[in-house]
């Protein structure tokens, strides 16, 4: 996908960089981005919207993978972002990422996080619950601020996703719920707020979601509820916020559809929906994180240790793991791989890649066909650029990763691998202890 190729030496590149060189320059695991790809995606999202006719936001969601170049370029794309933390709206800051375009999400913002947040003058507010409307009312009241905030409600349907990754069913931490009467509730208070301005409201059904039909029950579910508040209450949104979670592929098992038609689909439904009423149509913002950066990003490892255990199973350890990609282990998420110094090879022998650290489950891919794999090959593991760098840990001590952007034939070093040091940055020695 992307600039992936496999070059006249049976080498993977990556944007024009051989893999074998890029792992030899910054060492291994290395998370390795191809910018032409992340803003292929991002413009897939903006072009499909500018055709539909709808004013839209395509807001980056940071979770995915956060670190200021990547703010920058999601600023260069003409992206808003999606930040769901002080850490995250400290990041974007420090991109110089345009604030107005900035929307905070989060179901238990801290006082502190909003705090920041309207010191900043970040662009809106996606209020989860009644606590937080209160917490930022009043920060806003001392503040003399008025600010722009968008309800998330909990829309009530069930997508077919990993349980840990599904958040549009009732029974969910997030948002007000709409059946329970809830979000009605929210929306009335919301508008008795001197210091809100109501844009309108937001549902995310949940990630790695491969149809359309979970976005249109979102439309139809939205659209009632909003006529419910019509009536009640003369309001009428002016933006409606589907969320992100548009599925893509990491094995062939998986069939996404195109982001194309997850944008014609929206806009369509959103379009006959409100057409039919005769009301202004909203704008429509979406928050895509996954399906921004993941396919764009590849892990290399080195691969060490080999274990054979004759008529069983043969484990090829690489020299990361879990520690920067913890989704095979919490969600049992399947990738694909290759060698990327025997890329134009046939596969020989089947293997499982399993990480260096002390987990038995840490374990990245189960059964795969490769070449003959020897120690010292350089393993790729592809579509890590999402919730990899971004859920990476120091667990077992272990320093996270460098990350590079790769692109026509340049790479270049946007997050350093960390040191020994930064590992005990924190460490306080205790004075030596006195003995009995
Ligand atoms: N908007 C909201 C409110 C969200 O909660 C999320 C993801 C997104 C947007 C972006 O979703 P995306 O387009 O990336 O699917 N760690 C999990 C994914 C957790 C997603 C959490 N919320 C994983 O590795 O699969």
């Amino acid at each position: 996908s992307g600039t992936s190729r496999i070059d006249g030496r049976g080498h993977l590149t990556i944007g024009g960089c051989d893999a074998m060189e890029l792992a030899k320059e910054f060492g291994t695991p290395l998370y390795v981005y191809d910018e032409a790809l992340i803003r292929q995606n991002s413009r897939r999202f903006v072009e499909s919207f500018k055709q539909s006719g709808f004013a839209f936001q395509v807001a980056y969601a940071s979770k995915a993978f956060s670190c200021i170049a990547m703010a920058q370029l999601a600023a260069e794309e003409n992206l808003s972002l999606d930040v769901v933390s002080s850490g995250e709206l400290y990041t974007a800051l420090q991109a110089g990422f345009p604030v107005e375009r900035i929307h905070f999400h989060g179901n238990n913002k801290t006082e502190e996080e909003l705090r920041m947040a309207l010191e900043a003058n970040v662009g809106c507010y996606v209020v989860d619950n009644f606590y937080e409307m209160e917490l930022l009312h009043d920060l806003a009241s001392t503040a003399n601020k008025r600010v722009n905030v968008m309800l998330r409600l909990t829309p009530g349907i069930e997508v077919h996703t990993h349980e840990y990754i599904s958040t549009g069913q009732e029974d969910s931490k997030f948002g007000f719920g709409v059946s329970d009467g809830q979000a009605m509730q929210a929306i009335q208070h919301a508008l008795a707020k001197k210091q809100f301005n109501l844009l309108g409201i937001h549902v995310h059904i949940g990630s790695q979601i491969f149809d359309t039909t979970g976005f249109v029950q979102a439309v139809r579910i939205v659209r009632a509820f909003l006529d419910r508040v019509h009536e009640e209450m003369g309001y009428e949104v002016q933006v409606l916020n589907l969320g992100g979670g548009f599925g893509i592929s990491y094995t062939s098992e998986d069939d996404p559809v195109a982001i194309e038609a997850f944008v014609e689909t929206i806009t369509r439904e959103v379009a006959a929906t409100w057409d039919e009423r005769d009301l202004p149509r909203p704008e429509i913002w979406i928050e895509p994180g996954r399906s921004i950066v993941g396919n764009a990003g590849t892990t290399l490892y080195t691969i060490g240790s080999i274990k054979e255990i004759p008529g069983i199973r043969t484990y090829v350890a690489v020299d990361g793991g879990m520690t920067d990609n913890i989704r095979p282990a919490l969600y049992q998420a399947k990738y694909d791989a290759l060698l990327a110094n025997k890329a134009s090879l046939p596969p020989a022998e089947t293997v499982s890649i399993a990480g260096k650290c002390c987990e038995s489950g840490d374990m990245l891919i189960w059964d795969i066909a490769l070449p003959k794999v020897n120690s010292g090959d350089i393993l790729a593991v592809l579509s890590t650029g999402a919730y990899g760098y971004s859920m990476a840990s120091n667990y077992n001590r272990l320093r996270r990763p460098a990350v590079v952007f790769v692109q026509d034939g340049e790479a270049e070093l946007v997050v350093e691998r960390e040191t020994y040091e930064d590992l005990i940055r924190k460490d306080r020695k205790r004075a030596v202890l006195s003995q009995i």
